[in-house]
């Protein structure tokens, strides 16, 4: 990046925004520039002072691409997502190991249904090791063993920040083995 489009996009940054502003008539062209890259520093290159709602949009991102949305969520005629269906448990049996088929289950906020219990280091858990907060391992028609064994922690993390904010969808959702 260079020193321009650094700066500009030092000062596209809300908070920083008005700060450098307020300070500007007492500092010359060479300290703004400098402003400009410790704000765009401090606001999105340091890891561990990311604000949460950025680490939820990483999350959210995270998921997409991951395929946890596309496993675990109801399609549309087109494949598309179904938004009322977000997470609420797939709607095609995956193969596991044993040979048998899995349905993703309801992973949404819901108490009851989904994994709204569960805390967010249960769900890190879960997500790199298999391992669940009632004792089971999942079945690797999820893949933990094979992909997100290699997830950082922070991705981790950011996905199940994401996940919790996922609006509950009560029903459905077992994981039963539906055997073929
Ligand atoms: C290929 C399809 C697939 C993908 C991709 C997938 N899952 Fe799953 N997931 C499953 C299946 C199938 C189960 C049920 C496994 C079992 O019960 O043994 C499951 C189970 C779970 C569970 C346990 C839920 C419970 O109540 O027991 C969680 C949590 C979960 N997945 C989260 C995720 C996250 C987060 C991602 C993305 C990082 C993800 N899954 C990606 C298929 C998938």
């Amino acid at each position: 990046m260079d020193r321009v489009s650094e700066r500009r996009a030092g000062t596209c940054r809300g908070k920083s925004v008005a700060q450098a502003s307020r300070t500007t008539p007492l500092l010359g062209p060479r300290w703004r520039s400098a402003l400009g890259v410790l704000s765009v520093i401090s606001l999105s290159a340091v890891p561990g002072i990311t604000r949460a709602d950025d680490m939820v949009a990483r999350g959210a991102y995270l998921a997409k691409v991951t395929g946890c949305e596309g496993c675990h969520s109801a399609h549309d005629a087109a494949g598309a997502v179904a938004p009322s269906r977000l997470m609420a448990g797939g709607d095609h049996p995956i193969r596991a190991a044993s040979g048998t088929f899995i349905v993703p289950p309801n992973i949404t906020s819901d108490r009851d249904s989904g994994i709204g219990g569960w805390t967010a280091a249960a769900i890190v858990m879960a997500i790199r090791t298999g391992r669940t907060p009632d004792g089971r391992t999942l079945s690797i028609a999820m893949p933990w063993r094979t992909q997100y064994a290699y997830l950082t922690e922070k991705d981790a993390e950011a996905i199940a920040a994401y996940l919790l904010t996922v609006p509950p969808v009560p029903g459905e959702g077992a994981a039963a083995e539906t055997a073929r």
